[in-house]
């Protein structure tokens, strides 16, 4: 965690609801704590200094270093993860263990993840799967690296899992929520879940679970940051509310520069130097 005193950020109230306290770095038993204290925790996601800055700033409680955008492709989470830590200063970082970085072994598990957190500066690792990844999250946890689990729509899985569904089986996912506590979690990510069965999976673990597509009774809730800011539009889920059009404000802000300099407009007088 960050020794550096965090901004008076705003916004880590919510109406009457009481939030984390809004001026020091969140640590992991704050995090994990705030579901006995009632308090709804908010997370999203970030990929670089610029916007861990932004949203840290406006005082989301934990940004995921997700691999949401295609870091398995890249290749390069402990860069991301760098970018991300450096630009926050109160928000508990989460870095994703991507595909078949923990899948091979325990062993490969604990190496994987200790990067992240030695090399990347995260404050906690993510990783997918309930019972089929309990002897990986058991060496992470038992190497003393704090760890969140992924239940519901795995997206790693998701040829397996024929495709981006909402997942019902409630027998399984219940017993991959408490598996995954016992192994020693301190949150749990429940995706794409029916609103009914997210409530009796929050209800069964006594971890904040954070929902996404997973309805309001869940301790917390993610999105992913683009999706929510308008930058990403060719697919739109059902589960994502976009509280801001910054594509449209970005490809607006292109098209007048390009006019100007083209026109001849800019740069003016102003913009030079004698
Ligand atoms: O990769 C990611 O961003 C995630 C969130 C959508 C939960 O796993």
């Amino acid at each position: 965690m960050s020794t550096k005193t965090a901004k008076s950020t705003p916004g880590s109230t919510n109406g009457s609801r009481p939030g984390l306290d809004p001026l020091r770095p969140v640590t992991v038993p704050d995090f994990a704590g705030a579901k006995a204290r009632g308090i709804r925790l908010t997370m999203l996601t970030a990929y670089d200094f610029t916007m861990a800055r932004l949203v840290d700033a406006a005082g989301v409680d934990s940004i995921l270093v997700g691999d949401s955008l295609g870091m398995v492709v890249q290749g390069k989470p402990v860069y991301h993860t760098r970018l991300v830590v450096r630009g926050v200063r109160r928000a508990l970082v989460v870095a994703d263990l991507p595909f078949m970085t923990y899948q091979v072994s325990p062993q490969q598990a604990v190496e994987s993840a200790g990067r992240l957190v030695k090399e990347g500066g995260a404050h906690a690792v993510k990783l997918e799967g309930g019972v089929r990844s309990a002897a990986a999250i058991a060496a992470i946890t038992g190497a003393d690296i704090p760890l969140v689990g992924h239940v519901g729509l795995t997206p790693q899985s998701v040829r397996r899992l024929g495709g981006f569904k909402v997942q019902r089986d409630a027998e399984k996912l219940i017993e991959d929520a408490l598996v995954i506590e016992a192994a020693g979690a301190f949150a749990l990510v429940v995706e794409c879940v029916p609103t009914d069965l997210a409530a009796r999976v929050t209800a069964a673990v006594k971890v904040p679970t954070i929902g996404i597509g997973a309805g309001p009774q869940c301790d917390g809730q993610i999105l992913v940051t683009p999706d929510i800011l308008g930058l990403f539009d060719d697919f739109r889920p059902r589960f994502v509310k976009q509280y801001a059009d910054l594509g449209q404000a970005v490809r607006k802000a292109v098209e007048a520069y390009c006019g100007e300099v083209r026109d001849g407009s800019f740069p003016a007088a102003e913009h030079g130097f004698r």
